[in-house]
């Protein structure tokens, strides 16, 4: 048990890919700890680690060597169906490539997570729910529009709304502010702020822009999959 109020840590995480005879060392034995409520950043050049470290804290991929544990749950103690189940109903992840399904309009690809977690039939306080995050995220007026209807931006919000819906304990966020322009991105801030004040929510994001640490309440620095704590 630890004293303050954990979602995540990890201890000694490595992660090794090995193509032919070549070794890369993705991650570097890694220490962490996210405190429930905050942001967390973690920045870095390409290629340092990022995405990495992202898919194998979410338990998306298995670590090399160490142990993660989610609420104090350990992931490597779970049977795979176990887990599989656990990071569906806990963990959001909001893809550098958004990953919205083309055929559904917006307000669908929030529903779904609502769909795969369980729910039978829509109920009148998840529609107001969904809507609550849409207003939160500034697309009101953009439910009915398709992805292909939506800019880069607006298909991201989308796509932490989907992720935030199902109140994960972590939401996992993969390079923010990569393809938008500064106005896009200033609404991205500014809604994540507002979800964080009013839900509780935890961010953990990784960047290779700095600007994501004025948003943290932790950050730490990734080079050749070794992770410094900044503040
Ligand atoms: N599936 C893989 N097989 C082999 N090497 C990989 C694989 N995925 C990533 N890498 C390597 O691991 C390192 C970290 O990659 P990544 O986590 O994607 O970095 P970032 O997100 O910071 O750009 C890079 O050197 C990359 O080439
Ligand atoms: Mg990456």
């Amino acid at each position: 048990m630890t004293s303050r109020d954990s979602v995540l840590s990890c201890k000694s995480i490595s992660k090794y890919y090995t193509k032919g005879k070549d070794v890369v060392k993705a991650l570097n034995n890694i220490n962490l700890e996210i405190t429930r409520g905050e942001i967390s950043s973690v920045v870095g050049p390409s290629g340092s680690g990022k995405s990495t470290l992202l898919y194998v804290l979410s338990g998306l991929t298995p670590p090399s060597e160490g142990s993660i544990f989610i609420n104090e749950l350990s992931l490597s103690k779970m049977q795979q169906s176990q887990r599989a189940a656990f990071i569906r109903d806990n963990i959001g992840f909001v893809f550098q490539d958004w990953q919205l399904l083309a055929s559904l309009n917006a307000y669908e690809n929030v529903l779904l997570p609502l769909m795969l977690k369980g729910a039978r039939s829509i109920t009148s306080e998840m529609k107001e729910e969904v809507l609550k995050y849409f207003e939160m995220f500034q697309l009101l007026d953009r439910t009915h529009h398709y992805p292909s209807e939506l800019s880069g931006g607006e298909q991201q919000r989308i796509a932490i709304i989907r992720a935030l819906i199902k109140k994960p304990s972590i939401v996992f966020f993969d390079e923010p502010t990569g393809s938008l322009d500064a106005a896009a991105a200033d609404i991205l801030t500014s809604s994540i702020h507002k979800a964080i004040h009013q839900e509780k929510c935890t961010f953990i994001i990784v960047s290779h822009d700095s600007k994501m640490l004025s948003i943290s309440n932790h950050s730490y620095r990734i080079e050749y999959g070794k992770l410094k704590q900044l503040f």
